[in-house]
């Protein structure tokens, strides 16, 4: 089966149904729960997400708050930058795209504080575009069972990362599920192939992972030098 498959399959059965998140198409509810989650913990982020969807429903809502009151409600969840960020976001939304978030990656790419994995995976959820994500969770997965050496942060390693990304959604089968697939990557390198003590016998993708053929799991990714 091939790799995003695989990784499907296992998400069906094994991965993460009933985060506050998932179950919605709603952009503006995907993009506001990525945000919190690129620096925080899921068990940190859930708390905070509710209290912010009672006091901001709708992107409207959030658009015409006081930025005040928007880093009031973010305070503890840290990188405040992000809150000013969601804010003009929002903002931006409102003014630019009739309060509809865009559906092309490219476009909300090009929204504040929105990198490239996020965006594709506000287009993956959301829309079932066939754009892949990278985050850390995924530059594990894939260093691991490619056997990809050198560090992470590093242009070269980094294209070379995309391009395998972009192979595996071309390798799978047509009616790939984007969401599922999107999804099963953070769960699976959340709850199996983590950082230390990858649980190998858990994995989908043990027959053909490099780092546990040759017990390098120690070893990748490749550390980041300080
Ligand atoms: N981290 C980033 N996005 C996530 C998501 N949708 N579910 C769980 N953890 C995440
Ligand atoms: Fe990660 Fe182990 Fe799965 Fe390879 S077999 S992808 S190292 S959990």
């Amino acid at each position: 089966m091939p790799f995003a498959n695989l990784i499907v399959a296992w998400q069906k059965s094994h991965g993460r149904h009933h985060l506050p998140w998932q179950n919605t198409r709603n952009a503006y509810k995907v993009w506001l729960s990525e945000i919190m989650l690129q620096q925080t913990q899921v068990v940190t982020v859930i708390p905070y997400y509710e209290r912010f969807l009672a006091t901001f429903p709708t992107i409207h809502h959030l658009a015409a708050a006081a930025q005040d009151d928007v880093l009031a409600l973010w305070a503890g969840l840290g990188y405040y930058a992000r809150a000013r960020n969601l804010h003009k976001c929002a903002q931006t939304v409102v003014a630019q795209w009739e309060g509809e978030f865009p559906r092309q990656a490219q476009d909300i790419m090009s929204l504040p504080g929105i990198g490239k994995s996020t965006a594709h995976a506000i287009a993956a959820f959301c829309f079932g575009a066939k754009t892949p994500i990278m985050d850390g969770n995924v530059k594990r997965i894939f260093t691991r069972y490619y056997g990809i050496e050198g560090q992470t942060n590093k242009r070269e390693i980094e294209n070379r990362l995309w391009k395998q990304a972009h192979e595996n959604i071309e390798q799978a089968d047509k009616n790939l599920d984007m969401p599922a697939y999107t999804q099963g990557q953070m769960d699976l390198g959340a709850t199996v192939c983590t950082r230390s003590k990858p649980k190998c016998d858990a994995c989908p993708l043990q027959s053909s992972c490099y780092a546990y053929r040759e017990n390098r799991q120690a070893e990748l990714p490749t550390p980041k030098i300080k």
